[in-house]
């Protein structure tokens, strides 16, 4: 019954994110790419050529990390799952996915991500992808990494059961001027239980309730959330950057849903926390004079020290 539930499920979600993708043409994510370019030249003053970047969680659709390889950026992609770019990756991605989730990236292959590749490789040619596929909190990915300049994610922290180890892991990787872009989908806005029918854009056609997943549950997401709220996300952020500007991906979004009753009922969030949704988090090493525990550092950045793999605590 589960697994009837879930193809449903998928056939449901690639057909609409492929209906979706035809009508945008690849719109958000050259949106976002010339957002990175953007804000990395103003807070750093660098052209982003010649930068190490990092697609942190680039996974099984990682358009935007074949996006910079096409236009020749120095990009490499973290994530713990192997995309399926051609099938003569498949046992690869059984191998390291499991055979659920291949057979899940198999049908979005044939769904919707080989026409989709094809027409995103019309347009940018892309050569070999540099992947390292790994756990973010674990040590050893990033010392494949190595030295980043900027980081961008999108879609993934609100995912991770480890943040803070993910954050830490983070500034390590990070050269002193470097930037990271980081833009989870947060969970107390109406977006954020992870539910096709409250997803952007906003198409009422369920039963759900708006704000359900702060209210009642009953949406099943298909994923593991870690619920933060975007004040959760602030303080974890801040223990080793400074969070130097925060933009809203769509200010007010689902403002027509909330009735005065629907806002009693979830009286004790703010309105900033009810009207986030895709929150992008710029974030600069902290170079100020203290360091996380407050203590006094000299001046000197603050950068965690790079564990070695045996600090690694499993699980
Ligand atoms: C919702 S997807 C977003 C993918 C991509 N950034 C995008 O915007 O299409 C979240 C991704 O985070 C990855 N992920 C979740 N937890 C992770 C972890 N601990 N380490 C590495 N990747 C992780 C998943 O494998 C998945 O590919």
């Amino acid at each position: 019954m589960n697994i009837f539930w879930e193809g449903a499920h998928l056939v449901r979600k690639y057909r609409r994110i492929a209906a979706l993708r035809d009508d945008l043409r690849f719109s958000r994510e050259l949106r976002d790419v010339a957002e990175y370019e953007e804000t990395f030249r103003h807070y750093t003053g660098r052209s982003i050529r010649g930068a190490r970047i990092l697609d942190l969680g680039c996974g099984n659709r990682p358009i935007r990390l074949l996006m910079m390889q096409a236009m020749g950026w120095d990009v490499v992609g973290l994530d713990v799952q192997v995309p399926l770019l051609s099938l003569s990756a498949l046992p690869e991605v059984v191998r390291r996915n499991g055979p659920l989730r291949a057979f899940k990236s198999l049908a979005r292959y044939f769904l919707s991500a080989r026409r989709e590749l094809a027409a995103l490789r019309a347009r940018h040619p892309w050569s070999a992808v540099p992947l390292v596929t790994a756990d973010i909190a674990d040590p050893l990915s990033w010392d494949a990494v190595g030295s980043i300049d900027l980081v961008v994610s999108e879609d993934v922290f609100e995912h991770l059961s480890d943040v803070e180890t993910a954050v830490e892991m983070m500034a390590s990787a990070l050269s002193v001027t470097g930037l990271a872009l980081i833009r989870p989908n947060i969970f107390t806005g109406i977006t954020g239980g992870h539910v096709l029918e409250w997803d952007y854009p906003l198409d009422r056609t369920g039963s759900l309730e708006p704000w359900d997943h702060l209210r009642r549950g009953r949406g099943r997401p298909n994923t593991y959330l870690n619920r933060l709220s975007r004040a959760d996300f602030r303080a974890a952020f801040a223990r080793w950057f400074d969070i130097v500007e925060e933009r809203v991906l769509f200010p007010e979004l689902g403002r027509e849903y909330m009735t005065p009753e629907l806002r009693e009922e979830v009286s004790h969030w703010s309105d900033e926390e009810l009207f986030s949704n895709r929150v992008l988090f710029v974030l600069r090493r902290k170079t100020a004079t203290t360091s996380p525990d407050g203590s006094a550092s000299g001046g000197e950045p603050a950068v965690p020290a790079r564990r070695s793999p045996t600090d690694c605590v499993p699980g």
